[in-house]
């Protein structure tokens, strides 16, 4: 049936319904999706319904789980529940703990190449940061080449990332002289929107992952893995899930680095606490 203006995208969604729905979300993704949500839910699925030409969720209920559109939808259901706020130097406590302690070590030691993974990459902020921060630190001190795999679930948020074009209110947070040299204004006077230089955005390997899947592919050598503010959205089991896993991808004395909201502790992971949010690998 299609949309009338008298008649939102959305308002017939049944109890039964949104039980299906966030069944289904949290069994893919991980993300919890309780009882408060179903308005949030309604909401952001009204562009879907449009795309769908359908007239409320308990239509697209029905295409998704009586129709088979179960697959094909999810990756447009993660997109449309995925909350994706992010920022260029974000809890900056952690980049500080790179270029002071990190790298210095790294670099004493003779390691040629580190490699970082921004495991929940949103539009790419953090893995953008990450580069900056390397880049300098190589500059300054000759320090190691570095390498960024950045990955997320969210196929939207990718394609956003991948483009590192940005809205120049976002570079707030990024020292003048960072954004002198990592950041291109764009030649058409009129714009607000700033562009990450190649070089930075060559460095950065974009991929979608699942970190609720149990096979993903990553290198096992990681020097440090970001996972910030991310595991906020999954219950306490799937927290350790996903931490345990990610583990398995740092090399030993490599870094783990959680959101500050966010924790390791009694998940028996293979880490010493460093300071707060920040555990090594042992
Ligand atoms: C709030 S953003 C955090 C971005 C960045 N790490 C930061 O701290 O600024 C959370 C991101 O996690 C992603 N996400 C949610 N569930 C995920 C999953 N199961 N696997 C991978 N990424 C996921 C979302 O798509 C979203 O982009």
């Amino acid at each position: 049936m299609s949309q009338t203006a008298s008649a939102p995208a959305g308002e017939n969604f049944s109890q039964r319904n949104f039980d299906r729905l966030s069944k289904l979300i949290d069994r893919y993704s991980g993300i919890k999706m309780p009882a408060g949500k179903r308005t949030m839910l309604t909401v952001r699925l009204r562009n879907r319904l449009l795309a769908l030409d359908l007239a409320s969720v308990d239509e697209y209920c029905s295409y998704v789980f009586e129709q088979g559109g179960a697959e094909s939808e999810l990756v447009y259901l993660i997109d449309a529940v995925s909350t994706n706020k992010t920022d260029f130097f974000r809890e900056s406590a952690h980049f500080d703990f790179l270029r002071e302690t990190m790298l210095p070590a790294l670099a004493a030691a003779g390691q040629r190449q580190v490699k970082c993974w921004s495991a929940a990459a949103s539009i790419g902020a953090e893995a953008y940061t990450l580069a900056m921060v390397l880049d300098d630190f190589r500059q300054r001190n000759r320090g190691p080449d570095y390498a960024i795999l950045a990955t997320d679930i969210s196929t939207e948020v990718l394609a956003v990332a991948v483009q590192g074009q940005f809205p120049a209110s976002m570079m707030d947070p990024v020292p003048p002289e960072f954004c002198a040299r990592y950041v291109m204004k764009s030649r058409n006077p009129g714009s607000d929107t700033v562009r990450i230089v190649p070089s930075l955005r060559a460095k950065i390997t974009w991929a979608r992952l699942n970190l609720m899947d149990e096979r993903y592919q990553a290198d096992p050598d990681m020097d440090v893995i970001f996972c910030r503010n991310v595991l906020i959205y999954f219950d306490k089991t799937k927290q350790g899930q996903v931490l345990s896993r990610l583990c398995r991808h740092l090399k030993e004395g490599g870094y783990l680095i959680l959101g500050h909201a966010e924790t390791g502790a009694g998940a028996g992971l293979p880490v010493r606490g460093v300071v707060n949010s920040i555990y090594q690998k042992v």
